[in-house]
C-alpha cells in the first residue's frame, strides 16, 4: 500500500505544452502531452497531497481527487502558477513552456500572398517562471522541482540549467523515440542542489513520478 507521506500536503504540478498563437488559426507550440505531469499528479494524490494540477493544451482524463487548472499560453501558465504557489509545499514544473511567443498577434488568419516571399516571424521572450518561483519562493521551505528535457550533454546542460534555474531538484530526460515527449514511458536522472544524482531506470512515467516525490517528501520533512 502507499505511505500517505504527502498527506496535509499542497503541491502544484505543471503538465503539457504552451501554445503560443500567432493568429486565431496558428500556434507556436511543442510535443508535451501531459502525461509526465498526470503521472505526477496522481502519485501525489495518492500519497495523500492536495494536488493542483496546471494543464496546458492536454486532452487526457482529469486523475480522481486532483483540481485541474486548464491553461493555454505561457503567460496564462504563469498566472495560474504563481496563484496556486502562493501557500503550496512543492512545485513540480513538467510543463513544457515556450521561451518566446510571436511578437505580434494578427487578429485576422495571416494570408499567402501570391509571387512574395513569407514574412519572417518575429519573437519575444516569455517569462521563466521556473527561475521567478525559485529566486522567489511563496513560503520558506517550498521545494521547487524543475524538468528539462535535453537532446546532448544532457547532465552537463542539466546541472548548468539547475544553477541558472535556481531550483532545488532538476529531473533531466534524454529525448528519444522510446521515452519523454508523447510516450507512456521514461528515463532520467533527478539533479539535486545538494549536488546528488538519482538516476530513474527506463520505465513508466509514474515510477520517475514516484522517485520525484521521494526526494520531495525527504525533503520537507
Ligand atoms: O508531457 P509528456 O509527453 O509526458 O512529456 C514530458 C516532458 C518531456 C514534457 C517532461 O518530462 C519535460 O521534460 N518537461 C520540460 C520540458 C523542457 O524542455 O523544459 P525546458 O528545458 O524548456 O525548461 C526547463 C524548465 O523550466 C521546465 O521545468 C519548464 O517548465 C521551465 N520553464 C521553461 C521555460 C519558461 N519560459 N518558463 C519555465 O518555467
Amino acid at each position: 500500500a502507499t505511505e500517505p507521506d504527502l498527506r496535509e500536503r499542497h503541491v502544484v504540478v505543471t503538465a503539457g505544452g504552451t501554445r503560443e498563437p500567432l493568429d486565431p488559426v496558428r500556434f507556436l507550440g511543442n510535443r508535451s502531452s501531459g502525461k509526465q505531469g498526470y503521472a505526477l499528479a496522481s502519485t501525489a494524490a495518492a500519497r495523500g497531497a492536495r494536488v493542483t494540477l496546471i494543464a496546458a493544451n492536454t486532452s487526457l482524463p482529469d486523475p480522481a481527487g486532483v483540481d485541474v487548472v486548464p491553461v493555454g499560453t505561457a503567460v496564462q501558465l504563469r498566472e495560474a502558477v504563481l496563484k496556486a504557489a502562493a501557500d503550496a509545499d512543492a512545485v513540480v514544473m513538467a510543463a513544457a513552456v515556450a521561451d518566446f511567443r510571436p511578437a505580434v498577434y494578427a487578429p485576422g488568419k495571416i494570408k499567402k500572398k501570391d509571387d512574395q516571399d513569407p514574412e519572417p516571424i518575429a519573437l519575444i521572450r516569455n517569462p521563466d517562471i521556473l527561475a521567478e518561483i525559485s529566486a522567489d519562493r511563496a513560503r520558506p521551505g517550498q521545494v521547487v522541482v524543475g524538468f528539462a528535457a535535453e537532446t546532448d550533454n544532457v547532465l552537463v546542460n542539466g546541472r548548468a540549467k539547475l544553477e541558472r534555474k535556481g531550483c532545488d531538484l532538476l529531473v533531466v530526460n534524454e529525448v528519444g523515440e522510446r521515452k519523454t515527449f508523447g510516450s507512456e514511458e521514461n528515463e532520467a536522472v533527478v539533479l539535486g542542489a545538494d549536488g546528488s544524482e538519482t538516476p530513474v531506470p527506463y520505465g513508466p512515467k509514474e515510477a520517475l513520478a514516484e522517485t520525484v516525490w521521494n526526494l520531495v517528501a525527504r525533503r520537507l520533512s
